[in-house]
C-alpha cells in the first residue's frame, strides 16, 4: 500500500503506521523520526532542524524535500510506504505530487484521523518513546506503558519523553497544524484520495483502512 496519514500531532499517526507495518510489507516514513534521530547523531541536516523542531515550528519545505527525494529511493520502498507526518504544507504536496509522477508511483489512499482536541491534549503529554532510532515503539503511560522500570517491552532500550513536548511546543505544534497542515484534507479531498475516520481506537482505524485499501 501507498498511502499517507494526515491528522494533528497526537492524532495517532504514529501508532497506526507501525500497526500497518507490522501486519503488511509497507514501509512506515515518519519525517519527524529522521529529523529527531539527525538532531540526536549530530548531523548537519540535524543543526539545521533542531531549532524549528524544538518551537514546534515547521522545518523549511525544502530541507525535507531533499530527505524525502533520496528517501523514496530506498530499496525498502519498494513494497509500499506509509507516510507519517509528511507531506506537512500545501507545497509538499505539490512537490510530492510531482516527484511520485517522475518515479512512477501512484498513492493509493489518504486517511484523515479525525480525533478530538481534548483527546489529543491528553496523548501528548503521556506519550513516551523508545529510544533506540531502530525501534522508536511509541509508549503511553496511561493506554499503553512501558515496563515497570521505563525499558521497552521490544528492545530493553530506555522509554523516554520527546524534546517538543513542552506545554509550549505542544500548543505551536497544533496552532502549526491548524494553519499549514490542514488545508492539505481539501487538497486530497479535490485528489479524490482523501477519506476520514473519527475514531479513537487504533484497531478500528487499522482495520477502516484495511477494508478501503481492499475494496479500491
Ligand atoms: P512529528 O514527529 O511528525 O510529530 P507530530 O505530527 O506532531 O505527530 P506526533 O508524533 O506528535 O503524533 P502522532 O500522530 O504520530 O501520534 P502517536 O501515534 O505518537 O514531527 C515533529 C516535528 O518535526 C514537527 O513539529 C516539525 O518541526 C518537524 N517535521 C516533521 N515532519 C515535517 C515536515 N514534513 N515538514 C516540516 N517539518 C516537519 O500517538 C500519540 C500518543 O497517543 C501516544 O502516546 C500513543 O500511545 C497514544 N495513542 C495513539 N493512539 C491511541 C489510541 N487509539 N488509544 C489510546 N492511546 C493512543
Amino acid at each position: 500500500m501507498r498511502i499517507i496519514l494526515l491528522g494533528a500531532p497526537g492524532a495517532g499517526k504514529g501508532t497506526i503506521a507501525k500497526a500497518l507495518m507490522e501486519s503488511g510489507g509497507s514501509v512506515q516514513i515518519s519525517t519527524g523520526d529522521i529529523l529527531r534521530n539527525a538532531v540526536k547523531s549530530g548531523s548537519e541536516l540535524g543543526k539545521r532542524a533542531q531549532g524549528y523542531m524544538e518551537r514546534g515550528e515547521l522545518v523549511p519545505d525544502n530541507l525535507i524535500m531533499e530527505i524525502m527525494e533520496s528517501r523514496f529511493q530506498a530499496p525498502d520502498c519498494e513494497k509500499g510506504f506509509i507516510l507519517d507526518g509528511f507531506p506537512r504544507t500545501i507545497p509538499q504536496a505539490e512537490a510530492l505530487k510531482q516527484l511520485l509522477q517522475k518515479l512512477n508511483l501512484r498513492l493509493d489512499l489518504v486517511v484523515n484521523l479525525d480525533v478530538p482536541k481534548e483527546v489529543i491534549l491528553g496523548r501528548l503529554t503521556t506519550r513516551r518513546t523508545c529510544s533506540n532510532p531502530d525501534c522508536q515503539e511509541i509508549y503511553n503511560i496511561k493506554s499503553k506503558p512501558p515496563t515497570e522500570d521505563g525499558k521497552c517491552t521490544k528492545c530493553g532500550s530506555s522509554v523516554v519523553q520527546r524534546d517538543d513536548e513542552t506545554e509550549e511546543a505542544i500548543t505551536k505544534r497544533l496552532e502549526t497544524y491548524n494553519e499549514k497542515t490542514a488545508p492539505l484534507i481539501d487538497f486530497y479531498h479535490r485528489e479524490g484520495l482523501l477519506k476520514t475516520i473519527t475514531s479513537t481506537s487504533s484497531e478500528e482505524i487499522v482495520s477502516f483502512i484495511r477494508k478501503t485499501i481492499g475494496s479500491s
